[in-house]
């Protein structure tokens, strides 16, 4: 295990086995429609290609790119890099992200594919970590509820690294805080 890594909150194991409960859930809903899939780049290159071989609908893929400025840990201001290219017009979306945290990035997201007038709109997330919820959004389709943690791994970054590990990890604290300053003992003359 990488030593940027503090320990491993989900296995790949886990997940695989969470997928296959959550494809079918989203199978039972959809039944009868053809689905657009509608994903986030990038985090959700590993979840929504292990996630999609269980679905078994007939489904269309599309990707839309939103970065945030700045490589923290925070949601800052949201930049789309890549547009919707698929006609959701009238169809049935299925809007994927890795982590549904503040909710800015999604409810950014809601509002741009909802002026696009689709059927209805069901959002899957890997994960989801309400305790730092400033938007009111719900997702329809949760992999897993964690702590309030910052997480890499299974396509989740820091500053675009981690996104290949197979886990879903605890980034240890160091990575993104400065060490701590020794105290400085000021000495009375
Ligand atoms: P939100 O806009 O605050 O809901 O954040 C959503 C985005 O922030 C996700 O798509 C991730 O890119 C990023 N993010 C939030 N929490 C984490 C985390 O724990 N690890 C890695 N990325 C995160
Ligand atoms: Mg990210």
């Amino acid at each position: 295990m990488r030593k940027e890594v503090e320990r491993i909150l989900i296995t790949d194991d886990q997940i695989a086995r969470r997928l296959k409960t959550l494809a079918r859930a989203i199978e039972r809903d959809f039944r009868g429609r053809e689905l657009v899939v509608v994903s986030l780049l990038n985090g959700t290159v590993i979840f929504l290609a292990d996630l999609i071989r269980h679905l078994n609908l007939p489904l269309h893929l599309d990707f839309i790119g939103v970065s945030s400025y700045g490589a923290g840990t925070e949601s800052g201001d949201l930049i789309f890099t890549k547009e919707l290219r698929l006609d959701v017009r009238g169809r049935d979306v299925l809007l994927v992200d890795d982590i549904l945290d503040t909710g800015k990035t999604l409810s950014r997201v809601l509002t741009k594919l909802r002026a696009l007038k689709p059927r209805r709109i069901k959002i899957c997330v890997l994960l989801d970590k309400p305790a730092r919820r400033v938007e009111k959004i719900k997702a329809d389709y949760v992999g897993f509820e964690i702590p309030d943690l910052f997480v890499v791994g299974y396509g989740l970054d820091y500053a675009e690294r981690y996104r290949n590990l197979p886990y879903v990890g605890v980034l240890h604290p160091h990575v993104y805080q400065p060490p701590a300053k020794t105290p400085v003992r000021h000495e009375r003359t």
